[in-house]
């Protein structure tokens, strides 16, 4: 077994003088009280003058042309522009990080700012039942960094078999062999991971929040009781339960923006152009795609690409954009009047990590109350509270069902100050299911268990509402359309329920708290859980798929070096082209497709 608890001290960072601690107290108690008033935005009106601009302008030529600065955009930027030759253009609708954002505590109340798209999913049937207006959060980050800037920061990779599949898909180079060299590449590991399987030295900081709840011994000893080894996740074998791995540097936020582009972007041949708006990607009558379109808050450009344009826009947006430009399935274009210029099933089988967090404990473990002073402080030195996101130190996976792969994965958060109110609020809870859970959780006693479906069967799709750029586009989740997703996440709450029947959860009077969710089911089990997890799970934000890779035009979007079929000098690199769910989170994968691409691309133009 693995020692992963000893604390490691993390050297000061900063000086915590008292100026400091006072500035960012006031921070957090001002960008708070924000989060609570803000307005989401309902399109992308801020850019509504530069659309209806009657001149278009000429940017000028790039050798590379990529949209989004996110966690893939970031990552290509920044490794193209290693070549001098190269000039590269990176086109963002976001802007700058800041102080607040790197907070990691902080990053459900980035939810509620213009760090985020602001995307709700369309109204379901099957899911976020329990969701105002029966729509789940879609949160999109909106940054440099994009959802890198605003996520949750955990480090997990998924699995080996994963990938393995995409080989089997078709899609030679991106066995679990071939790709684990890439996330080795990016990363500068402090954690005591397994040896071979962990970088030193590469731009990306991954480590452990420190201290971890005293709480975390008795979820290792419940789990080793549910023989469930300790493991580095990241490592050898992913299953089990272990420490959660954090994208952190010091205890602060390593986004993509941060780790990458924030020193590659003094390169000469690096610009970055942050809160424009890419409406459209010109493709001539030979279907090469030669320009981008873009808008600022007043005027609009064209770009010219001389090798390649890249879509790293995410999942909803490069779809959204590539059906802008006519790449797209036929029928739906035409219903927007758009010419088609390739029919490709674009926007189709949006995969999803549902979660669910209806799984709340109390112990006789009270966390002594904290100041937000204190907090900050910690933070400051890069211990505590803050350096995590809602308090989760543990996480593990399960196999059901016989898969090779595991297709659960558990969340472990110990009580860790007060984040009820946020955590409903990012979930678009009714008033009523607010109500009923935040009268049950209480801040300094509940853990909270995040339960996580790693391979759904279900498949949600992205649309368009119509042919103009500033609308949003549709996002249907479309969750638990298949049955089966349901069973598999009740495996995975009566593994919980024996986790916490353990000896090592009972010595501490563990109690499920149960939300007063559904009781006209209470008699009948399986119609009961339907009927929470439908109320109550929303995603981890995690859509992929969209624009998958696959040698088939008629199930893939982009071929195994990620080029779209059919066009030429257009490739689309983010988390849209997974081409199977993941048993991991993704950004982790999402960099790692980015260094591979990275240097496709430096092969295929021989450094010219
Ligand atoms: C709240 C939240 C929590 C998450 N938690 C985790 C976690 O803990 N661990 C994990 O591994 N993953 C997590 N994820 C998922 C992970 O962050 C994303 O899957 C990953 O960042 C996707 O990378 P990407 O490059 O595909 O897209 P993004 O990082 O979203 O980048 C797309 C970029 O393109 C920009 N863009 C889009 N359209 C346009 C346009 N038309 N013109 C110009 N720019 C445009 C966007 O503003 C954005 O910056 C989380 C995501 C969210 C939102
Ligand atoms: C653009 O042209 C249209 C039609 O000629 C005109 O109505 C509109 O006012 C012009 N817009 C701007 C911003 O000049
Ligand atoms: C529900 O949807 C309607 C119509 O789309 C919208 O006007 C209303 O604001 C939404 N309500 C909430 C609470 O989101
Ligand atoms: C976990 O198990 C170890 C080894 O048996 C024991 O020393 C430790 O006290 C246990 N921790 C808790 C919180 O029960
Ligand atoms: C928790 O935060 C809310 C505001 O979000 C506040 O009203 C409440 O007093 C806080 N509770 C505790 C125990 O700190
Ligand atoms: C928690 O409960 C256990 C078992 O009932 C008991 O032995 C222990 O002393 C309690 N601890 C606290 C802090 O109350």
């Amino acid at each position: 077994m693995y020692v992963l608890l000893v604390v490691s001290l993390i050297p000061l960072s900063v000086a915590s003088s008292t100026t400091t601690v006072k500035y960012y107290e006031k921070l957090t108690r001002q960008r708070i009280s924000e989060a609570e008033f803000y307005n989401m935005p309902t399109n992308n009106n801020e850019f509504k003058v530069g659309i209806q601009s009657n001149t278009t302008h000429y940017y000028g030529s790039y050798d590379f042309v990529i949209v989004g600065a996110g966690s893939a955009g970031s990552v290509l930027a920044t490794r193209l522009s290693e070549i001098d030759s190269y000039n590269v253009l990176l086109l963002e609708a976001g802007g700058e990080e800041d102080d607040f954002s790197q907070i990691p505590s902080m990053s459900f109340y980035l939810i509620f700012s213009d760090m985020n798209w602001g995307y709700f999913s369309t109204p379901q049937t099957n899911c976020c039942l329990g969701m105002k207006n029966h729509s789940c959060t879609v949160a999109r980050g909106k940054a440099l960094g994009g959802s890198s800037a605003i996520n949750a920061m955990m480090y997990v990779r998924g699995n080996r078999h994963d990938f393995d599949k995409w080989v089997e898909l078709g899609n030679s180079g991106w066995s679990y062999e071939e790709v684990l060299p890439y996330f080795i590449k990016s990363e500068n590991s402090q954690v005591d991971g397994d040896p071979g399987y962990h970088g030193k030295g590469g731009f990306w900081d991954v480590a452990y929040s420190s201290p971890v709840s005293p709480l975390l011994s008795n979820f290792f000893n419940g789990s080793l009781q549910m023989n469930q080894p300790i493991v580095d996740y990241n490592g050898r074998k992913q299953t089990g339960s272990g420490r959660i791995q954090f994208t952190i540097k010091h205890g602060k936020r390593q986004s993509t923006g941060k780790a990458f582009l924030e020193n590659a972007r003094q390169r000469n041949n690096l610009k970055v152009r942050s809160k424009v708006l890419a409406t459209k990607v010109v493709i001539d009558h030979t279907k090469t795609a030669n320009q981008v379109q873009f808008v600022t808050n007043e005027k609009k450009f064209f770009v010219k690409a001389k090798k390649e344009i890249i879509l790293s826009a995410g999942a909803i947006n490069s779809p959204q954009l590539l059906m802008l430009s006519g790449v797209g399935p036929q029928s739906h274009l035409k219903s927007m009047k758009i010419d088609v210029i390739e029919d490709l099933p674009v926007g189709m089988n949006l995969k999803e990590h549902p979660m669910f967090p209806g799984l709340i404990y109390n112990t006789n473990y009270t966390l002594s109350g904290l100041s937000t002073e204190e907090f900050v402080k910690g933070f400051l030195k890069g211990l505590g509270p803050y350096t995590k996101t809602a308090g989760t130190d543990g996480v593990g996976f399960i196999h059901t069902g016989g898969n090779a792969v595991p297709t659960i994965e558990y969340l472990f958060a110990p009580p860790a100050g007060n984040i009820s109110k946020i955590l409903t609020k990012s979930f678009n809870f009714n008033d009523d299911l607010t109500n009923k859970m935040l009268n049950k959780i209480d801040p300094q006693r509940s853990i909270l268990i995040y339960l996580v479906l790693l391979h759904p069967k279900s498949r949600g799709r992205i649309t368009l509402k119509s042919n103009d750029p500033l609308d949003f586009p549709n996002v249907d989740l479309n969750m638990f359309e298949e049955e089966e997703d349901i069973d598999t996440f009740i495996e995975g709450i009566e593994f919980i329920r024996d986790l916490f029947a353990t000896d090592a959860f009972r010595k501490i009077d563990a109690r499920r708290v149960e939300i007063p969710v559904c009781k006209e089911l209470r008699n009948k089990y399986r119609e009961y859980w339907g009927c929470v997890i439908r109320q109550m799970t929303n995603t981890i934000y995690h859509p992929h798929g969209t624009t998958a890779m696959g040698p088939d035009k008629k199930s893939s979007v982009v071929d195994g070096s990620l080029k779209v079929h059919g066009i030429k000098k257009l490739r689309v690199v983010d988390a849209g082209v997974f081409p199977t769910t993941l048993s991991g989170h993704l950004n982790a994968p999402t960099v790692m497709v980015a260094e591979k691409i990275a240097d496709t691309i430096k092969r295929e133009y021989k450094f010219s």
